[in-house]
């Protein structure tokens, strides 16, 4: 009996936000490997431009490369937006990014067709989950809103509390009052916010992020390409960052309960 693609799957973000997304792929993959690569050296990529951001994907992807990766993840809602189609053209393997997942995950639940995205600067700018969510249906309303200040709230650890309600609601309230009944978490540090931004916006608003569809979407590829590896094992999961880690690991470990072990550091280049 064969043993499969033992390789692991190469996933990436600009921090470790991207965890939510390994978490979902743990779930549903437990047999496979994941490398994941925090760039927390250079986090943020939400402000910066869509040339930066391409190039700092194209360098962590080719550390996902070099691990001998079978196919790569970009667990980043802001390298997804603005770097997926230059990883496609420069990969020898395939990529799955987020936003169409996270697409589909809205439409799958709205009833009035109305979706809010949130995300951060570079997303919002692109268009991206308005462009995916229009090729899925073509009389979807979309809102969208860039909310710059949330991931330094998130990475404080501020994950609920007066003053994260009122940003919340300040960048919320224009979407709730335009009508939305489904809200993107487009930003992989949202899913964090998940149970505040929940109460603030009421049952009448469905909240959805891209992880468990991404996940659905590299357990198809890996049937698609016979890349699967054998179900007697279990996956080894490791990561490593850029820079070495700081509170924040703890803040998301704990929120994921995901076990991370022991983190290395890896310079880029
Ligand atoms: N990982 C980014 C995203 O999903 C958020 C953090 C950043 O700005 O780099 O958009």
């Amino acid at each position: 009996m064969s043993n499969g693609d033992a390789r692991p799957i190469g996933v990436f973000d600009s921090g470790i936000g991207g965890l939510t997304v390994v978490s979902a792929l743990r779930r549903l993959l437990p047999h496979e490997s994941i490398y994941y690569v925090g760039d927390t050296a250079r986090v943020p990529y939400g402000g910066k431009s869509p040339t930066t951001v391409q190039r700092y994907s194209l360098e962590i992807a080719s550390l996902l490369l070099r691990e001998n990766s079978k196919t790569v993840v970009v667990a980043c809602n802001t390298a997804s937006s603005v770097a997926l189609a230059a990883l496609e053209a420069e990969l020898p393997v395939s990529v799955t990014g987020v936003i169409a997942p996270g697409a589909e995950a809205a439409l799958a639940v709205t009833r009035n067709g109305h979706v809010g995205v949130i995300g951060t600067r570079a997303t919002i700018k692109s268009g991206s989950y308005e462009r995916a969510l229009r090729a899925l249906s073509s009389d979807v309303r979309v809102t969208a809103a860039a909310c710059p200040l949330l991931v330094p709230l998130i990475e404080e650890g501020w994950l609920a509390g007066e003053i994260t309600e009122k940003v919340l609601m300040q960048y919320l309230r224009p979407l709730a009052d335009a009508g939305i009944d489904t809200l993107v978490l487009g930003c992989t540090h949202y899913p964090l916010l998940r149970s505040t931004i929940g109460r603030l916006l009421g049952d009448g608003v469905s909240l959805v992020d891209s992880a468990e569809n991404c996940a659905a979407s590299v357990r198809a590829l890996l049937g698609r390409e016979k890349l699967n590896t054998a179900t007697g094992q279990t996956g080894r999961l490791r990561v490593a960052l850029t820079d070495p880690p700081d509170s924040f690991l703890r803040i998301a470990n704990d929120a994921l309960q995901l076990d991370v072990g022991e983190v290395e550091v890896r310079a880029i280049g």
